[in-house]
């Protein structure tokens, strides 16, 4: 479905048109989305959520670190329906895969987070609402009421805007807030800078505030980025902790080991293994390849999450066996929304875990427990 941005002159207000689409999609894999969401969207949109930091290398390697980790296949067990369901924060889920949160789901779809909240609840699983979204945190809950929903904070340098961000979490029936650790500032995207990209609709949990600087609307990320709290440090999460009415708190963006420890020390409820897809520390290790160390320090303590380059049933089976508990969908998850509104986002979901039962049955893995003992040969 097509999307547009006339900017004809910087004063007059911009058009957006985004995707409509309501409708199941073909899907050959999850990254073949990809180029066919290209084809039909803007460039500046297109380019803001597939791009990431500087040479990319770190995009390639949160999936060509997968290749470290080989799943051994396991004969003779006896499985005829592997049970993929599990939990999360003692959340029922269909699946071991969430949503990842992300910013700005407005620019693939009209409904925005509305939309693909509807989708990932279909599916049977987590949505996260970030503080940069389209929507409002109580819009999306109002639409979506069955869906368990994790709000993602940027934690801004005014102390107001967290406290009425995580009260409105908080009072939306929220499962959990995810402490954005990893990105205080954005990474250095050329694409952004190619396209000359601002966001041509506003952040309604901004613009809904009254002391905000700005909605985001005709900002670019760098701007956006300025007004979050650069020095965000480890008592933040007691702070958070102490905002939140008791919700737990996940830090996000987790990547070496000591930060995991420091992070639970500090209050952490959960770990949320990230590189944010690639859009901040370019030359840094893909995500999987950090994973293993990030477990064993966590000691099961806390649950772990992980993101950053999950595309295929052998990726979830693989983080699973390293040591997380789920894992976030992306990207894909954006370009399902594209192509296909709600029931798009369900059938990509739908998709990576008809993948992921093949890799259960041949690891030989009846359920979830099973899969995060299977034996995995390091490269
Ligand atoms: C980004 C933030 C907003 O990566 O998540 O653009």
């Amino acid at each position: 479905m097509g999307s547009t941005c006339k900017n004809r002159q910087k004063e007059e207000k911009m058009e957006y048109t985004a995707s409509t689409a309501e409708q199941h999609i073909d899907i050959l894999n999850l990254e073949s989305l990809r180029d066919r969401v290209k084809e039909n969207t803007e460039p500046g949109a297109f380019g803001y959520v597939a791009g990431a930091a500087s040479d990319e290398q770190v995009l390639d390697e949160n999936r060509k670190a997968f290749n470290h980790f080989q799943l051994v296949p396991r004969v003779l067990q006896n499985i005829e329906k592997p049970d993929m369901t599990t939990e999360l924060l003692g959340i029922p889920l269909s699946m071991p895969i969430i949503g990842a949160p992300i910013a700005a789901h407005g620019l693939m779809h009209e409904g925005g987070e509305k939309v693909s909240a509807k989708g990932v609840g279909m599916a049977g699983t987590i949505m996260s609402v970030s503080t940069y979204g389209n929507a409002r945190i109580d819009e999306v809950e109002n639409e979506n009421p069955g869906t368990p929903k994790f709000f993602q904070l940027y934690m801004s340098d005014d102390d107001n805007f967290n406290q009425y961000l995580l009260n409105m979490a908080y009072e939306n029936n929220y499962k959990a807030i995810i402490l954005t650790a990893d990105a205080t500032l954005g990474g250095y995207r050329e694409d952004d800078i190619k396209t000359g990209f601002t966001f041509p609709i506003p952040m309604e949990n901004l613009a809904s505030f009254s002391n905000a600087a700005g909605s985001g609307q005709g900002m670019n990320i760098a701007d956006i980025y300025a007004k979050a709290r650069q020095s965000l440090n480890l008592a933040d999460i007691k702070k958070v902790k102490s905002m939140a009415h008791g919700l737990p708190v996940f830090v996000k963006g987790i990547q070496d080991p000591e930060d995991a420890v420091a992070a639970i020390d500090f209050g952490a409820d959960g770990i949320w293994v990230s590189n944010h897809g690639g859009r901040e520390l370019n030359g840094a290790p893909g995500s999987i390849d950090v994973l293993p160390s990030i477990a064993q320090a966590v000691g099961k303590r806390v649950p772990i999450v992980f993101d950053s380059g999950i595309r295929r049933g052998e990726d979830v089976g693989k983080a699973l066996a390293l040591g997380a508990d789920v894992v976030a969908l992306g990207r894909p998850m954006l370009w399902a929304l594209n192509l296909g509104g709600a029931q798009g986002v369900s059938d990509a979901f739908n998709h990576l875990a008809m993948e992921f039962n093949i890799v259960m049955q041949l690891t030989g893995s009846h359920n979830i427990e099973e899969m995060k003992k299977a034996h995995i040969l390091t490269k």
